[in-house]
């Protein structure tokens, strides 16, 4: 299994499976002199830890992360800053029940990775779900942190703006919101609806999808590739590697095909400041496979958790039909955890992209260009 490295410049290699001793990573091409915490990586890992919620998976980890290497105490700034060299970061895992996965072991859960596992290995840890566990996402969240340092001031958000089939009303968008309820929603109206919705779901043994939103803010223009490094391919190929994602939309997405020209062009004026002003954002901030400057945003469906209580039709290794319940702890909406995530794979993408601009181009260029003589 040798697909386990994302990013080129900012790179990242996850290890670990849910019921081993721990799980890791190792960033690689962090610049050198960036202040860095344990605290600071820490702080976005507790957006994603399991049991915060009834709406989560009750499996208690303390998720704390301990940086192995790739950092030093800087004299001149008396602070623990990064050296250019590998991070090495591991979070143990604490909290295993490999009992619950018996039923799993030989027989696929329709819906998760257990069929394709087996029959692309020939061997599969099943506890958990092994390394198709989402147990590995905390790593990306981690990996996020440290690239959200290089990109300061680039602000990446996330938030839940869809349940099932309801939507949150974009009317009622407030950020503060998405931490004052336990499923990363903007609207608070829509947030009491999911508590009654996602209990009701759960009591069933039942379960739901999702659609998160991540924006990007002061993205400056510039970043990106055209053609096959587009930043708008980068980031789908990111957030569809998490675990669940089956749909990716950058601005108007899908919905972009249902205008016209006139309605899809954003419009650009000079503003008051002399600056480029974009009059819409249909393009969520990238053209050409390159960042306007204009925030970037990204949607992402999520699937509904495919282990269950209600039992379902399968197959077991040894070829015979069964039905299967899943039982363990799982998440009745594994969106609500995606939102941190997606925000790490952006962030990644972008630190990513940022150094790869900075290596070819330096600065970007200024607008407006100085006329030819
Ligand atoms: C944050 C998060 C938590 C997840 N928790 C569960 C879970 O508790 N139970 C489960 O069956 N799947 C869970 N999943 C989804 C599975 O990991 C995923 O469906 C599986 O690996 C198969 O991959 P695929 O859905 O991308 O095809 C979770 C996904 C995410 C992003």
């Amino acid at each position: 299994m040798s697909h386990n490295t994302f990013g080129h410049l900012f790179r990242v290699t996850t290890f670990g499976e849910s019921h081993g001793p721990a799980i890791g990573c190792v960033v690689d091409g962090c610049p050198p002199l960036i202040p860095l915490e344990e605290g600071d990586i820490q702080a976005f890992l507790e957006k994603r830890r399991p049991g915060t919620s009834r709406f989560t998976t009750q499996r208690q980890e303390a998720d704390q992360v301990k940086i192995l290497s790739g950092v030093f105490h800087d004299e001149k700034t008396k602070r623990q800053v990064t050296t250019g060299t590998p991070i090495a970061l591991l979070i143990e895992n604490t909290d295993q029940r490999a009992k619950d996965y018996d039923a799993i072991k030989d027989t696929y859960r329709p819906g998760h990775a257990d069929f394709t596992y087996d029959l692309k290995y020939g061997i599969r840890d099943h506890r958990g779900g092994g390394r198709s566990s989402a147990r590995e996402t905390a790593m990306r969240v981690a990996a996020g942190a440290i690239a959200r340092k290089i990109i300061a001031p680039v602000r990446i958000r996330g938030a839940l703006v869809q349940m099932g089939p309801h939507s949150i009303d974009r009317a009622n968008w407030d950020w503060d919101a998405v931490v004052k309820n336990p499923f990363f929603c903007p609207d608070a109206k829509a947030a009491a609806f999911f508590e009654t919705y996602l209990d009701s779901i759960r009591k069933a043994g039942s379960s739901t999808g999702a659609v998160i939103e991540i924006v990007a803010e002061n993205v400056p223009p510039g970043w990106g590739a055209p053609i096959y490094g587009k930043l708008d391919a980068e980031l789908a190929s990111a957030v569809m590697s998490i675990n669940a994602v089956k749909g990716v939309e950058i601005g108007d997405g899908f919905a972009a095909a249902e205008l016209s020209g006139e309605a899809n062009a954003d419009e650009i004026r000079r503003g008051n400041d002399g600056a480029p002003k974009f009059l819409s954002n249909h393009a969520g901030g990238i053209l050409g496979g390159i960042s306007t400057g204009q925030p970037i945003v990204a949607r992402f469906a999520v699937k509904p958790t495919s282990s269950i209580l209600t039992p379902r039709r399968t197959i077991d290794r040894f070829g015979a039909e069964t039905e299967i319940v899943t039982k363990g702890r799982h998440d009745p909406c594994v969106g609500i955890r995606a939102v941190p995530v997606g925000e790490a794979m952006v962030a990644c993408v972008l630190a990513d992209q940022f150094l790869r601009h900075r290596a070819q181009a330096g600065e970007s260029a200024k607008w407006p260009f100085a006329p030819h003589l």
